[in-house]
């Protein structure tokens, strides 16, 4: 049987019904600009996350975008990033006009560490960001406590990690979006929380940033026709907070179907040493929004996979500081030896909620067989 690695329609047909009637709402209110499904569903969020404030915006690239803008970048200010992770996260930094710095990560939870950041700041950093990536979140504590020894603004790539939380020093649980001052968020359709096409939120514990990105995203004046800052058109569709509204009720019951199918996956790889599986950190709850490995011989891996019909993803196959448009940045290879290394040996498997465990069992007999065979 086919395994796909993600397959977005047995979602929406297990929730079509309420999913079309929020749809013909929006179409029967003809309010498709801002208005109360944006509204909701930016309350909801907070209350889900326990923050403040929650702005919808039109991307998680937007989402990263609009809260650097808000820092106000002077020329030659430099944003500390992973060079592991989605290119968004770097397009941002150089869009909103700072100058990205790109650091190694953990070989095991491929987040960012307080030394890893550390390793590569100078003078002219002003602000981190910390990609959650995986669904996992990095550790904030120890990230936050060395941003604020060096007076920097952290915000965090929380794109992938809807739901993740994680326990702080105090015991206490904090969820991704709600561990640094602002945070991004995105809701491509693929992502663990996916509208029917682009849409993003920032989240902010911080009333006077929130604001500023509220601003930013329509033309920077909240007073039409009246503009204190230089911003651009980025607001979440009503159609799209419609949709999202709908499918936040189902979030922890997908996350619990994503974690069981990863647990799954670590028992049939355990007995496999070509196989590195996805550390957790102890104070984290991953929510998997990709489960992705550590193998050797990954592309042979790969194309045996695709030749038994099962899907497989390489998230990502080059490090940002090797990307061609980056090379007047003078990143060179060797520079961060674990991303590089990273690129060239992880595969994301299935993991979606609606696997189920049969077709998880044809993803792990797939890989044995490729191992032992
Ligand atoms: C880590 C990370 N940051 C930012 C983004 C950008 O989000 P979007 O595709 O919604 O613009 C993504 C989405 O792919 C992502 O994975």
């Amino acid at each position: 049987m086919p395994v796909p690695l993600l397959d977005l329609t047995a979602q929406y047909q297990s929730i079509k019904d309420d999913l079309d009637a929020a749809l013909a709402g929006v179409v029967a209110s003809q309010r498709f600009i801002l208005g109360p499904e944006v509204e909701g569903l930016e309350a909801e969020m907070a209350r889900y996350l326990g923050v403040p404030h929650a702005v919808g915006v039109a991307s998680g690239t937007d989402a990263l975008l609009l809260p650097l803008m808000a820092l106000d970048p002077r020329p030659g200010d430099e944003v500390i990033i992973p060079a592991f992770t989605f290119f968004a996260t770097a397009g941002a930094v150089w869009n909103a006009g700072f100058r990205p710095v790109f650091c190694d990560v953990d070989p095991f939870t491929f987040n960012v560490t307080a030394e890893t950041l550390e390793a590569v700041r100078t003078g002219r950093t002003r602000a981190v960001i910390p990609v959650h990536l995986f669904g996992q979140m990095a550790p904030m504590s120890g990230i936050t406590e060395w941003a604020d020894a060096h007076g920097l603004v952290v915000i965090e790539d929380a794109a992938q990690a809807v739901g993740a939380r994680q326990r702080g020093p105090d015991g206490l649980p904090v969820m991704a979006g709600a561990a640094a001052p602002m945070a991004a968020f995105s809701f491509f359709p693929t992502k663990n929380l996916g509208a029917f096409g682009d849409a993003g939120m920032v989240t902010s514990l911080d009333e006077t940033l929130a604001e500023r990105v509220a601003k930013l995203r329509v033309h920077g004046g909240r007073q039409m026709y009246h503009h204190e800052m230089v911003g651009t058109n980025s607001r979440l569709d009503a159609l799209q907070a419609a949709v999202l509204r709908v499918k936040l009720k189902h979030l922890d019951r997908w996350t619990d179907a994503r974690r069981e199918h990863a647990c799954a996956y670590e028992g049939r790889f355990a007995d496999l040493p070509e196989v590195i599986t996805p550390r957790v950190a102890e104070n984290n709850f991953h929510v998997y929004n990709q489960y992705t490995l550590r193998v050797r011989r990954r592309d042979d891996l790969r194309e045996f996979l695709g030749g038994k019909g099962i899907g497989s993803g390489v998230y990502y196959p080059v490090p940002l500081h090797l990307q061609e448009c980056f090379a007047e940045l003078g990143g060179r290879k060797g520079q961060l030896p674990v991303a590089e290394q990273l690129c060239t040996e992880v595969l994301s498997l299935p993991v979606f909620p609606e696997l189920g465990m049969d077709r998880l069992a044809e993803v792990a007999d797939g890989i044995h067989a490729f191992y032992e065979g």
